[in-house]
């Protein structure tokens, strides 16, 4: 029997590629290659890349550079080490790694990764492929599902897309080029991928799409679904206590997914909610469709029916355009918002997009101080949500073994970790935990005492941080 081929997979970039590289590992599982943590040894490494600023485009080529050593010295071992760019940059800049990187033996598009075999078939024996369409046939129909010891391995949280691609075209945004339009995988696909997780221990649904709250996937009844309506189908799934859903854009918050936040206390009351900027100019110039008003209305809507509900976002400093008074503007609106946590950027230009042909470009020092200036107010509002939890009895999904003997981890509804001591056997569950302290980022706390410790639903927790 021949020897298992070793598979190296490192992901760059969002939630998307993560899953992605899981369903190349399941994909390429069917071809007898195992996972190892070693790019060194591997007979297969993947770059699977991002794309969305210069600088994530950039550690490609840093990384291509390292992995040329690692093949030359493979070779001298009498090893063959195949090299592969996934992700986004093979998307937008396939031709040219394939110029820039003779290293490169094949380049695969998001939207390819179910042909990976017959690419690696193509690239046998010095030969190079790459394949960046968008092809006719769906990935998601020829994927094939993991492995019950695959999903295992991945322990009790899990991800699974439900969207891809985005019709917004903002105007600083190159994922509707990379990954193309706006798609939907039926619902039914979707509830099958769960029970499968499911029935293999998996506790907490992830659904991600790049604009995930446009799915619009062919419901069960063979109408359009919507994905509130789909977060009540996957909330009578049995074994399923948490979901989730990211990455969510304001205009596409229907009466559906307010109503699933109201109704579902399975669905976690933490969205996380990109404004990119405060400024109805710069968001107009962003190509945004909405104003500051509509999306403070979007997060009073969500208020209104989960009093509890805790926001997130992800903002661009120093878009072209933006003035001091612009920015003071999303300083302002972060202040009335008052989020547990957020992302923030500075603006990069992205070849093909129509920001990246805007004159009006802000100085690097500039940019440099509004950026500093916003982390320090997003670092104060999450120490202060974090903070709140101090002396609360909050629900905890229990995950795995911490780094300290004796510690389980696992994360609040608020996706704050927390730790607690105590025996493995309460990995997967949900129980409540009495929190003593915060350390930097993480919650440390003690077992509570709790009347219905085997219910696997998640009881609405009491941290709230007050507008
Ligand atoms: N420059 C800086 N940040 C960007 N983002 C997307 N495109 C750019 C860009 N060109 C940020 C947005 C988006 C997040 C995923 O990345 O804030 O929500
Ligand atoms: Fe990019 Fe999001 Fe805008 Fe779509 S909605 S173009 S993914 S920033």
């Amino acid at each position: 029997m021949k020897p298992p081929r070793k598979l190296h997979i490192k992901s760059y970039g969002c939630q998307m590629n993560v899953y992605d590289a899981q369903r190349m590992v399941d994909t390429l599982a069917g071809e007898g290659f195992v996972e190892t943590v070693h790019a060194d040894d591997a007979d297969l490494v993947i770059l699977n890349t991002c794309h969305i600023r210069e600088k994530a485009s950039e550690k490609v080529y840093s990384e291509l550079g390292r992995l040329r050593a690692a093949k030359e010295d493979a070779a001298r071992d009498g090893r063959e080490m195949k090299i592969a760019v996934a992700g986004c940059v093979a998307q937008a800049e396939g031709e040219e790694i394939i110029r820039r990187a003779p290293v490169v033996d094949v380049v695969v598009g998001p939207q390819s990764y179910h042909h990976l075999p017959q690419l690696l078939r193509r690239a046998q024996h010095g030969g190079r492929a790459i394949e960046t369409e968008f092809p006719a046939d769906d990935k998601f129909g020829f994927l094939p599902q993991p492995r019950p010891d695959a999903i295992r391995a991945r322990g009790i949280s899990a991800f699974v897309t439900v969207q891809e691609g985005c019709d917004k075209f903002c105007t600083f945004c190159v994922v509707p080029y990379t990954r193309g339009t706006e798609a939907s995988r039926p619902a039914e696909k979707i509830v099958d991928d769960v029970k499968r997780l499911a029935d293999n221990g998996v506790r907490e649904i992830t659904l991600i799409g790049q604009n995930v709250n446009a799915y619009h996937g062919e419901g069960l009844d063979g109408r359009s679904c919507t994905l509130g309506r789909l977060l009540h189908r996957l909330a009578e799934v049995p074994g399923i206590a948490r979901l989730r859903y990211s990455t969510s854009h304001p205009n596409d918050v229907d009466e559906t997914l307010i109503a699933a936040h109201r109704d579902l206390p399975a669905l976690m009351p933490f969205v996380h909610l990109p404004v990119q900027s405060g400024s109805d100019r710069i968001l107009a110039a962003m190509n945004r469709k909405h104003t500051v008003r509509d999306y403070r209305n979007v997060i009073d809507r969500f208020r209104a029916v989960r009093q509890d509900i805790a926001f997130s976002s992800d903002f661009i400093v120093g878009f072209p355009g933006e003035t001091e008074e612009d920015f003071s503007a999303t300083l302002a609106l972060v202040t009335q918002i008052g989020y547990a946590g957020a992302y923030s950027f500075k603006y990069s230009p992205r070849p093909g997009t129509p920001a990246a042909e805007m004159r009006e470009t802000v100085s690097a020092a500039d940019m440099d101080e509004r950026l500093a200036r916003l982390q320090e107010l997003i670092d104060s509002q999450q120490s202060a949500f974090n903070k709140a939890a101090v002396g609360a009895t909050v629900d905890v999904l229990f995950e795995r073994a911490a780094r300290n003997a004796g510690q389980i981890v696992g994360r609040t509804a608020y996706l704050q970790p927390a730790h607690v001591m105590a025996q493995l056997d309460i990995v997967g569950q949900i129980l409540p935990v009495r929190i003593e302290s915060l350390e930097r980022y993480s919650l440390l706390g003690e077992l509570a005492p709790s009347p219905h410790a085997h219910v696997s639903r998640s009881v609405p927790s009491q941290i709230s941080i007050g507008a």
